[in-house]
């Protein structure tokens, strides 16, 4: 696992350098207080909670499977389905070794993983998921209402943050939806926009200015429609995935 160095970050938790993305999985500022402040209150999970309401989460990036535990400690015993995609299997087995107590993964077929746990359903679609997410809606009735889009960064990660990517999000998510993201570039702005998600300002966390929330329940902010309009950064359309050497 040369090539997966794992780092303590700023809060006491750890995150894992990807040399196949040439990037860390989470801000140095904090992975857990990240994974917190972008997923578990970006997407306003204590509402959800109060409203008694189901959760169907996607996670884009199971990586090091932080977001799947910061999410089971904070809602506890309240149920709740988590779907995820990773890429890298070598990911998934990190995962596993780092939450060995709880996390006890069935490879049920070549491409998925699952697990239940205490009150919580996790599977994991083990592949490119521009491919294997369009595969899994079709064959399964899983809209989900709370979207973690957590794929590395638009510049190494781009395909994951094009407009037919959030058209696929958007098509088979809930009409309240809600998706947050730590990005909050212009560009992705302009694919969600396109895609037909709402777009408000998220919370600040670590060195970045801002972040992006999506509640398709609330409007586009003026300020984020202004700041689009006079920004001359394109919208992101590749749309073939990079074959990686896994
Ligand atoms: C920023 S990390 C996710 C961090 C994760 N949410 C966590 O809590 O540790 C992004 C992850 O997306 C995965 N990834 C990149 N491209 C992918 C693709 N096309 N399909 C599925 N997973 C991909 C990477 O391997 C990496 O593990």
């Amino acid at each position: 696992m040369e090539n997966y160095k794992k780092i303590k970050t700023s809060d006491g938790s750890y995150t894992y350098y990807s040399a196949l993305f040439d990037e860390n999985c989470h801000s140095t500022s904090g992975a857990k207080n990240e994974t917190y402040t972008h997923y578990v209150l970006g997407c306003k999970l204590d509402r959800k909670v109060v409203q008694k309401k189901p959760i169907n989460i996607l996670e884009v990036g199971f990586g090091t499977g932080l977001g799947f535990i910061t999410t089971l400690e904070y809602l506890g015993k309240y149920p709740f389905n988590f779907l995820s995609v990773e890429i890298d299997e070598k990911m998934i087995q990190i995962a596993q070794k780092e939450f060995s107590q709880l996390l006890k993964l069935e490879k049920i077929c070549a491409y998925i993983y699952k697990a239940k746990i205490q009150n919580a359903s996790l599977t994991i679609l083990l592949g490119d998921a521009t491919k294997t997410l369009n595969k899994y809606f079709k064959e399964n009735k899983y809209k989900p209402n709370t979207i973690y889009q957590d794929a590395f960064s638009p510049k190494r990660n781009p395909y994951l943050w094009t407009t037919s990517w959030f058209k696929l999000l958007k098509e088979n998510a809930t009409d309240d939806c809600i998706m947050s993201t730590y990005s909050s570039s212009s560009s992705i702005r302009k694919s969600m926009l396109a895609a037909g998600w709402t777009l408000q300002e998220g919370i600040k966390f670590g060195s970045k200015r801002s972040s992006t929330r999506s509640d398709l329940c609330l409007a586009t902010e003026d300020t984020i429609l202004e700041k689009l309009k006079r920004s001359g950064a394109p919208e992101l359309t590749i749309k073939i995935a990079k074959d990686y050497k896994l």
